[in-house]
Parts: structure tokens; sequence; C-alpha cells
């Protein structure tokens, strides 16, 4: 098998009574991609996320994580080898502060979490990597206000900020820039180009935004009625006359 390929899908479905949400899924992702997963409402990307991660099982097919099959692995295990996904809120203590929700994380997903005899300088690494990852999503200034009053749109870093401090290898974001406030959004998509560019990690990326989409993507996968429509670069999905027809030609309005 291809060893840049850090994440793959090999022929997933997802029924639901009935529904098949998602269809003859594969997917390969390359490693220190930023890959993007693309398509209408109810095209099954998150259901997809929900597979990779783990929180469903596949009525059929498998998900491999550097060639090994993670399918049967409950999903605390997967976040463990290094698949992180943000959960949105329901990851986030509302009574703690930002900054001790960003170190716990760091502490709950360290590589040295299990390990009885840290030395105490591990755990003011914790401290020093959440204050690292507050200043990149922007959330300095809010460190010390608890999550449960954060606006919109900082609850969205916090989690984002959550998922970098237990330092995964691949990130899944569904939608991060959903619900947030329009001048909000170049920041965080700029952490996200920050994060690609930095090469280290992989990042599967759901966003609606055909614009950010184009930009940030190495690899685009499109998503129609649970199956795969097409795959390629940004500008081999822009070109590509069925996602056109199926997709792209109402939503990709940009000049
Ligand atoms: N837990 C669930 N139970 C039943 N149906 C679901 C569930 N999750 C998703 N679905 C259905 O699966 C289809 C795909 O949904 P989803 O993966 O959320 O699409 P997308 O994220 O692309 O909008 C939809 O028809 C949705 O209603
Ligand atoms: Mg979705």
């Amino acid at each position: 098998m291809d060893d840049n390929i850090i994440l793959q899908a090999d022929h997933l479905r997802k029924d639901f009574d009935g529904l098949i949400a998602v269809e003859d899924v594969s997917l390969r992702v390359r490693a220190g991609s930023l890959h993007s997963i693309i398509g209408p409402n109810g095209a099954g990307k998150t259901t997809l996320f929900n597979l990779l991660s783990g929180i469903f099982k596949p009525t059929a097919g498998r998900v491999l994580f550097r060639g090994r099959d993670i399918t049967p692995l409950p999903p605390h295990r997967i976040a463990h080898l290094g698949i992180g996904r943000s959960f949105q809120i329901t990851n986030v203590f509302p009574n703690l502060t930002v900054f001790e929700n960003t170190r716990l994380a760091a502490q709950a997903m360290g590589r040295d979490s299990l390990n009885l005899i840290a030395p105490a300088a591990y755990f003011r690494n914790y401290a020093t990597r959440a204050r690292d990852v507050l200043a990149r999503v922007g959330l300095v200034d809010k460190a010390d206000a608890l999550a449960s009053t954060l606006a919109h749109g900082d609850k969205r870093k916090l989690e984002i900020g959550i998922l970098l401090a237990s330092d995964p290898q691949v990130l899944l974001l569904d939608e991060p820039t959903a619900g947030m406030a329009s001048e909000q959004v170049p920041q965080l998509m700029a952490l996200i180009a920050e994060i690609r560019k930095a090469g280290d990690k992989t990042i599967l990326l759901v966003e609606h935004n055909m614009d950010i989409v184009m930009n940030v993507s190495d690899a685009i996968t499109v998503m129609h009625y649970g199956q795969v429509l097409a795959e390629g670069t940004p500008a081999q999905i822009a070109g590509n006359e069925q996602v056109q027809k199926a997709y792209l030609g109402e939503l990709y309005t940009s000049g």
C-alpha cells in the first residue's frame, strides 16, 4: 500500500433504518494534506466523519489508519491513536475557564498521559502548550473566562483549541466556521491554512464556503446522496461537469 496514505475508508456503508446515509464510500487521505469533503446537506459528510472517528460502526466496509484496520475500535481508542475530532460543545466543560479546558485536553491526550513517573516538567508543558494553542486560535484575552460565557464564535475557536491541544495527527473538522460571525472566519481559516503549511498534520475538512475550500484544499471529495460523486484537486473539481451539474454550479459563485 501507499505509505503516504494515513487514513483510508474502504467501501464504507452506513444504514439508518432503511436510509442509506453512506454508500460504498472509499477515500484515501494523504499524510500532511488538507482533504475537503463537500456536498449538499444530507450528503453523508457528518456520517462519514462519525464512521472515521468510530462514533458509528459501519454497516459494511473498513477504516484503516496507517494501514491498520481500526474499524472495531471504540472512539476513545481511535482518538488516542491520533485521529482527533472536534465534538462541538459537548467536549467543553462549561464551568472551567478557557485555559483550563485547553490544558485538560493537552493533558488527557498527552503522549505521556499514562506515564505515572512523568516529571513535573511534563505538567508544566501542558500549561505551556495550552497557552500556545490559545494564542494560535486567538483566545489569549479570554483565557480566564468561563467557557460557558463565550460568544458562539469563540466557542468554535475553543473547540478547535481543545482539538489542537490534544495534538492529533489527523484533524476532522466538520464545518468549523458554521455559525461564526463572518468577520471571524478569515482568522480561523488562516489558522487552518497555517496548520496545513506546517505539514505535520493531516486535515479532513467539511466546509460549505467554496471560496475557502478551493483555496486551502490539496484534494476534494464530492459526496452526493451518500456516495462519492467525484474526487480530485480543486481545479479538477471546479472543472468537473458532473459536479457542476449536481452541486457546484449553484454554490460556487466566486468571481
Ligand atoms: N443518527 C442518525 N440517525 C438516522 N439518520 C441519520 C443519522 N445521522 C444522519 N442521518 C441521516 O443520514 C443522512 C446523511 O446525514 P449527514 O451525514 O448528517 O449529512 P451531511 O453532514 O452531509 O449534511 C441524512 O439523511 C440524515 O438525516
Ligand atoms: Mg453535516
